[in-house]
């Protein structure tokens, strides 16, 4: 119809214009809304962000049950006060560049023996207040894995599952978390090496042999605060004086068990073994020492070759280029002077006519 536009009489030019004013304010006061929810509510979605150089997922604090699909990539995930209660076996398959897994205040009692196996690169791994009570073996062979935190999980499987360990495992421990986790001895992970920081508070151990302590050649600092109240004086003396001889720095929350005329009486016989597990300890530490210098010497020597070769290539590169472009001028001129030449040659023969 021809006509239909001028037919919109003033009427519905005026309903037009509620509508769109309408419009204009439900948009308003959406957003308006929308702020309030964001200064009240947390947001419920997984934030990217960089940290160090790094890119992190944080989805701390969001109720998931489950992991959700998160951009590949990720350096680091931070999964605290969540509810995720199971880690199975492709949990992590997607997000294997992960370095800083931060699982603390979960509910994660099942863990699949192979939930770690993806996480090559794992250098830090927080299950903190779980309900863990045993964790794969297979975690203690990731090559990357420094810092292991497990406080507060009854960890009541742990030592049978560490029955299959291979030692010396494959992890770089250097802090190792064990505090109130209900063991009643220190797990046997074979030598520590690198081994700094040890905190087994709170456990109510039943003994502290020597030779644990041994496996661990380079400890700074070892916590047993409320975790040596039941073991026996005489046995403890052994350790005790160990810890003091190679300046380990040791927290107890009580130290007059140790200061009695009891303690100092008591015998305090080294095992002969003690020595071979230092020893090994230390080799192990040198071995990997020298194996990390000698892999960076190797990457300065491979650097420096292919920055050599860079340049090699870039150099041979330009005098190509520059021979190219001779030959060009070269056939420029050639192709020049032929009609020169002419020129020449019909001058000659002008003159000769
Ligand atoms: C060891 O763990 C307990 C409990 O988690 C904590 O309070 C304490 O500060 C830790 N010790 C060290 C030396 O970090
Ligand atoms: C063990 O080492 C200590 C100190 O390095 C040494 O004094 C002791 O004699 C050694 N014991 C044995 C049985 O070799």
């Amino acid at each position: 119809m021809p006509g239909s536009h001028s037919n919109l009489g003033p009427q519905s030019q005026s309903s037009w214009l509620i509508l769109v004013i309408a419009l204009v304010c439900g948009t308003q006061s959406k957003e308006s809304l929308s702020d309030v929810e964001m200064l009240s509510a947390k947001p419920n979605r997984c934030t990217y962000a960089r940290a160090y150089d790094m890119y992190g997922a944080h989805c701390g604090g969001l109720q998931l049950t489950r992991i959700p699909s998160l951009k590949p990539g990720i350096e680091i995930l931070d999964f605290t006060e969540n509810r995720l209660r199971e880690l199975k076996a492709d949990t992590f398959s997607s997000y294997s560049s992960i370095r800083f897994l931060y699982l603390a205040e979960n509910a994660i009692f099942i863990i699949d023996e192979n939930a770690f196996s993806p996480l090559y690169y794992l250098e830090t791994l927080d299950l903190s207040r779980n309900a863990i009570m045993s964790v794969p073996s297979g975690l203690f062979q990731l090559p990357s894995l420094r810092n292991l935190y497990m406080s507060g999980n009854a960890l009541i499987y742990l030592d049978r599952e560490l029955q299959s360990l291979q030692r010396p495992i494959k992890a770089p421990l250097e802090n190792l978390d064990l505090s109130d986790c209900r063991i009643d001895s220190l797990p046997n992970l074979g030598v520590l090496p690198q081994l700094r920081m040890y905190n087994a508070s709170q456990n109510r151990l039943s003994s502290l042999p020597l030779a644990r302590l041994a496996e661990t050649c380079n400890l700074w600092k070892m916590d047993l605060s409320g975790s040596i109240d039941n073991i026996d004086l005489c046995e403890l003396k052994p350790t005790i004086v160990w810890m003091d001889q190679n300046r380990i720095i040791f927290n107890l929350d009580n130290y007059a068990r140790i200061n009695t005329y009891e303690f100092g009486n008591c015998p305090a016989i080294v095992p002969e073994t003690i020595n071979t597990t230092y020893s090994a300890c230390k080799a192990r530490y040198i071995e990997g020492r020298n194996g990390r210098t000698s892999r960076q010497t190797w990457l300065t020597i491979c650097g420096g070759l292919a920055g050599f070769l860079v340049g090699f290539i870039l150099i041979l590169y330009l005098m190509h280029r520059s021979n190219v472009a001779q030959t060009k001028r070269a056939i420029k001129k050639k192709s020049t002077t032929p009609s020169n030449n002419e020129n020449y040659s019909k001058e000659i023969l002008l003159n000769v006519k």
